[in-house]
Order: C-alpha cells, then structure tokens, then sequence
C-alpha cells in the first residue's frame, strides 16, 4: 500500500486523529505531559513495558512508544482478535476501576491498553498495538508508511 501523509497541526493535546493506511485504522494522540510523566510509571503493570518485542521499529522502544514523546502513532487494532479498542483517555472512570489511567480497553473480550498503546498483563491480548513505519517531513506533517 501507498504511504498516507497526515497533518497534526490541528491535533490539540488530548486528542486523536484516525487515519487510515494499508485497510487499517492508524491513530494519531497528541499526549499531555502529565499523560507522559504517568507513563513512565507504569511499566510493571504491563507485558512489554519497552516494547522488545522484535517487530517493533526501533524507535517505539521506550516508555512512550514514538518519535517523539508526545505523539503516538499505532495501528489501532487489538493484537488479541482484531477488534477496534476504545479510546478512554480520561483518569479512572467508575466504569473502568481505580487503577486505570487512560487508554484503550477492547469491547471484545476486555483487554487493555495505555496511552501508549502498550498492553496491561492479564488480559487475552498478547502484545502491544502495533506501531507502524512513519516519519515526519515537517513538524506538523507525518507520513506513515
Ligand atoms: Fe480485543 Fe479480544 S479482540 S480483547
């Protein structure tokens, strides 16, 4: 497939943009500096905190899985069987617990996701979201693919 080119000029922090690259959902979340702060934190919560898992592009191997820190782009589809997680970026709404502090949680079966896509243990999905191949070509311009 054709690489996709997305602005983020208009991306405020908080917010998501979807795209869509080779059939599938590509979102791009502009990422608080306290969403960042409470990233770091977190790692023992999670299957694979640094995301060592091979296929991963190098540059997702830290705690917040992108270029750079604030913006995240994965493909936005559940490793466990596909279905498209939910976008719950808010602190610890009553229906999701007092642990949860922003993410994805999959309708299908109940697997979780921070807000850097990176997947909590005990849950059916096996890894991470999938992080694409993308870079910038300004600073308000991505191109994934
Ligand atoms: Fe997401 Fe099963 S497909 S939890």
């Amino acid at each position: 497939g054709a690489p996709v080119e997305a602005d983020i000029s208009k991306v405020e922090p908080g917010m998501l943009l979807a795209i869509e690259w080779q059939g599938k959902p590509v979102w791009i979340v502009n990422r608080t500096p306290a969403t960042l702060a409470t990233l770091a934190k977190i790692g023992d919560k999670l299957v694979d905190p640094n995301s060592d898992v091979p296929q991963q592009p190098a540059y997702c191997k830290n705690t917040d899985r992108s270029i750079k820190p604030e913006y995240l782009v994965v493909v936005g589809i559940c490793t466990h069987l596909g279905c498209s997680p939910t976008f719950r970026p808010e602190l610890a709404p009553a229906d999701l617990g007092p642990d949860w502090v922003g993410g994805w949680f999959c309708p299908c079966h109940g697997s979780r996701y921070d807000l850097a896509a990176r997947v909590y243990k005990n849950v059916p999905a096996p890894m991470n979201m999938q992080v694409p191949p993308y870079k910038y070509l300004t600073a308000t311009r991505i191109i994934v693919g």
